[in-house]
């Protein structure tokens, strides 16, 4: 069996709509005021696709920009993996991406886990490309891909949740590295909580009639939309998010007969969900606030699935080798941490 391999990041890419949603544009939609937003959210902020922009070009304008950055020949990525909450047709968001770049016979495929798909992702894909590698002397590259239309599913005269959301794509090239490497990967789902953060369905087969497949609530006003309990998703995600970090290094740990803790972590990337979330998880773990991303949450809003790898690209340069930890929360309720070294470039 071939020696282990160092596996982690290689490129990262995103894509932000130019169009941008300030609070005070908000205040005319709805009865809610920029300091209202900004004490309870945090956000100044967002950015929303235009009419000629979509979910899936704002994801191959994401993975373009993480291969190049990456620099590496299209025809070496193995695998492609969407999160993604908003692309709701078929066929997948990733086989669109492949195509789009005439990515050569790719395993490419979506993954629907709340605002954590992109974990999801970044924790399958490193497993994989281990597992190639183990079993067949293969090194290759997958690209992952976080990316949200949010706009698409908010309801503009919802004043608890259309201040909260924007529309973005992140994306990053995931393979062999000399140093840089991803340590340690955590996720986990608790369906128990899966009524407080949910998209109304929007096609329904009456009980009476199982033949009859008939459109929900298919109105402009009546429109399959976000709906959520924001206080209790509030206490769960601070929850959550805490205990992925310790269970990460945890796992981490009992592999490598190591002792680190939280104290060792130099930076976090935690889901940009809400400032008061991100400052509670670092209040819990004692971690400072400046060692914690979070101008995402200020300037784009919560951006779902892109919001981490959308982060990258606003602070990547740090110590190489710094010790960083990714942490995410989302519908489902979908969980999860990745615990990775920082990547030299
Ligand atoms: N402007 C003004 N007032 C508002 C607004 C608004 N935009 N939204 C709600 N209010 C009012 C409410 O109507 C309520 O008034 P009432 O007491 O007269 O009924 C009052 O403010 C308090 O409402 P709460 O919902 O209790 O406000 P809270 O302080 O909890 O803030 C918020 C709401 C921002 C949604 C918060 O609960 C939160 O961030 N929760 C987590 C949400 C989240 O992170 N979701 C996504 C996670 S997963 C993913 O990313 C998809």
């Amino acid at each position: 069996m071939p020696e282990r391999i160092k596996i982690g990041y290689v490129g990262i890419g995103r894509f932000l709509p130019e169009k941008v949603l300030t609070n005070e544009r908000l205040a005319q939609l709805v009865d809610t005021t920029d300091e209202w937003i900004k004490q309870r959210t945090g956000i100044n902020t967002r950015r929303i696709m235009s009419s000629d922009e979509s979910v899936a070009s704002m994801a191959i304008a994401a993975a373009e920009n993480a291969i190049e950055n990456a620099g590496i020949d299209i025809k070496d990525i193995s695998c492609i993996r969407v999160g993604v909450n908003t692309h709701l047709r078929f066929p997948s968001l990733a086989a669109i991406v492949q195509n789009a770049l005439r990515i050569p016979n790719a395993s490419a495929s979506d993954i629907s886990a709340g605002c954590s798909g992109f974990i999801f992702g970044v924790e399958e894909v490193f497993n994989r490309l281990h597992f190639e590698w183990m079993m067949f002397g293969r090194k290759s590259y997958s690209l992952v891909i976080g990316v949200d239309g949010m706009s698409l599913i908010t309801d503009w005269s919802d004043r608890k949740t259309c201040v909260l959301f924007g529309d973005a794509a992140g994306a990053v090239i995931i393979g062999p590295v000399q140093s840089g490497e991803i340590l340690a990967t955590h996720t986990r789902t608790q369906g128990e909580y899966a009524d407080l953060l949910k998209l109304d369905a929007f096609l329904e087969v009456p009980a009476e009639n199982h033949k009859e497949l008939t459109f929900k609530k298919f109105s402009l006003i009546d429109y399959p939309f976000l709906s959520m309990e924001g206080p209790k998703v509030f206490v769960v995600a601070v929850r959550s998010m805490v205990s992925e970090i310790k269970t990460v290094l945890l796992n981490y740990n009992k592999i490598n007969g190591t002792d680190l803790t939280e104290k060792d972590i130099e930076y976090v990337y935690p889901h940009q969900a809400n400032m008061r979330i991100i400052l509670a998880i670092a209040d819990s773990l004692k971690i400072p606030h400046e060692r914690v991303y979070s101008d995402g949450v200020k300037n784009y809003g919560n951006t779902s699935t892109a919001s981490i790898p959308v982060a990258y690209v606003d602070k990547w340069g740090m110590n190489p080798d710094a010790l960083v930890i990714d942490v995410s929360f989302g519908s489902g309720f979908a969980s999860g941490a990745i615990l990775r070294k920082t990547a030299s470039k």
